[in-house]
């Protein structure tokens, strides 16, 4: 089976909207994430004042540079996305005026001190309610030149929010992070002229213009989402060929972990200009195992985790996740929705403060009765067990796919 139907990437997409607006020129992006999400990274900028049209999943963006950003009439509204608020705080921060900036019931619960200390460390005046959204982001500040800043956590947010907002105030900055994270904007600010080096985990932004207009983008398709698809065919033994799907190294860590279990998964690289892409082949299937999965893997495969720990009640062997406290404050608490699902499917699971034990294989899946909380993975994840054990599934929350992959339902169906 050949599945060319996997949307742009979320996090790429939202970059794209971001980094196309503060840009003097006008760029076309293909491939956009037509998601909830991207849409309202999308508006915002409209609400700042950047032309921007779209026809089917290509963007076109007419930047005139940050300096013709104009003061939002009104309160800026991420929905439910965490990229959105911490790398659009960013660029607020460097303006010359005063915006105010929240989300959906669960933005508004999700920790934003991780952007509010060091943006304010920089000099940005930026307050929130008790650091959760909504916040609000002072004007006419002018943030430090070469500051220094180490990240406790490895994010791609934070790390993303300080160099947008150095774009935005027009000074050099260099973040220091604790183990590599998806490196989506430093690849675009690059593309776009700006002066950035990546050496042992320092990514030093020497010159913050962005002074070569790039006319066309092709946005690859989600790994992340692909993965969904990925082990349905592994858990049905189906082989499948996914196109076109993004393959930046530090997102690719979920094939190194269905390899180390044994999955035939075969990469045919594709040309791209800026980020790896290619096709992914996936092999009549192997009687997979279970892995501790390796700590140094984990930034690199922390939106898999749900979807892999599916796979994992499929497989022989105790499939091990530390160090994963990270995924207790994303779009839910997903270590508790993983123990919940797996267990609402008749799996055999130990929470952890930091991740989970998964004993598999189940031997009785059940029919699936799961509250989602609104988390899009969570969702997904659980639409994905029950059609790969032939079971049914009633998940409270399934809208929330919309967030991240609209046509998921249509291609689940199809499958
Ligand atoms: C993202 C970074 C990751 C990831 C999130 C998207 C991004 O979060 O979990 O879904 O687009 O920058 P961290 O900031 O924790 O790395």
């Amino acid at each position: 089976m050949i599945i060319d139907a996997i949307p742009g990437d979320k996090s790429i997409s939202h970059r794209a909207i971001i980094i196309g607006s503060l840009t003097n020129g006008t760029t076309t992006f293909d491939g956009f994430l037509k998601s909830e999400d991207c849409l309202c990274t999308l508006e915002i900028f409209r609400q700042l004042g950047v032309e921007i049209s779209m026809d089917s999943t290509t963007v076109t963006i007419h930047g005139k540079g940050v300096s013709e950003l104009k003061k939002p009439k009104n309160q800026l509204h991420v929905g439910n996305s965490g990229t959105g608020i911490r790398l659009i705080s960013g660029v607020l921060a460097g303006l010359p005026f005063d915006t105010e900036i929240t989300g959906d019931a669960s933005i508004q619960q999700r920790p934003m001190d991780r952007i509010i200390d060091p943006l304010t460390q920089m000099g940005a005046k930026i307050t929130g309610n008790h650091g959760l959204p909504p916040l609000k982001i002072q004007g006419q500040t002018k943030l430090k030149n070469g500051w220094v800043y180490h990240m406790p956590v490895a994010s791609a947010q934070v790390k993303s929010c300080i160099l947008l907002s150095a774009i935005t105030t027009g000074v050099g900055v260099s973040v220091h992070e604790p183990e590599p994270c998806r490196d989506h904007t430093e690849r675009m600010l690059q593309l776009f002229g700006a002066t950035l080096t990546t050496t042992n985990g320092v990514i030093e932004l020497t010159d913050p213009s962005l002074t070569a207009p790039v006319e066309r983008i092709q946005i690859p398709a989600d790994i992340s989402s692909a993965l969904f698809f990925i082990c349905l065919s592994l858990m049905t033994n189906q082989p499948a060929t996914f196109k076109n799907i993004g393959l930046n190294p530090s997102r690719v860590g979920c094939l190194t972990v269905l390899k180390m279990m044994g999955a035939d998964i075969n990469i045919v690289p594709k040309k791209n200009s800026y980020e790896p892409m290619g096709d992914i082949q996936v092999g009549a299937t192997h009687t997979l195992k279970n892995i501790e999965v390796p700590l140094s893997l984990i930034p690199n495969v922390i939106d898999e985790l749900p979807i892999l720990a599916i796979l994992a009640t499929a497989c022989e062997g105790t499939m091990i996740v530390r160090g994963a406290q990270e995924l207790r404050i994303k779009e839910s608490d997903r270590i508790d929705g993983i123990c919940r699902l797996v267990n609402a499917l008749g799996g055999n699971i130990k929470e952890y403060e930091d991740g989970f034990d998964i004993m598999g294989p189940i031997t009785s899946p059940q029919n699936i009765h799961f509250d989602a909380h609104y988390d899009h993975r969570l969702a997904m994840s659980g639409l994905i067990a029950a059609k790969a054990f032939g079971t049914t599934a009633n998940i409270e929350g399934k809208d929330s796919i919309s967030t991240s992959f609209p046509n998921f339902l249509a291609l689940l169906d199809a499958s």
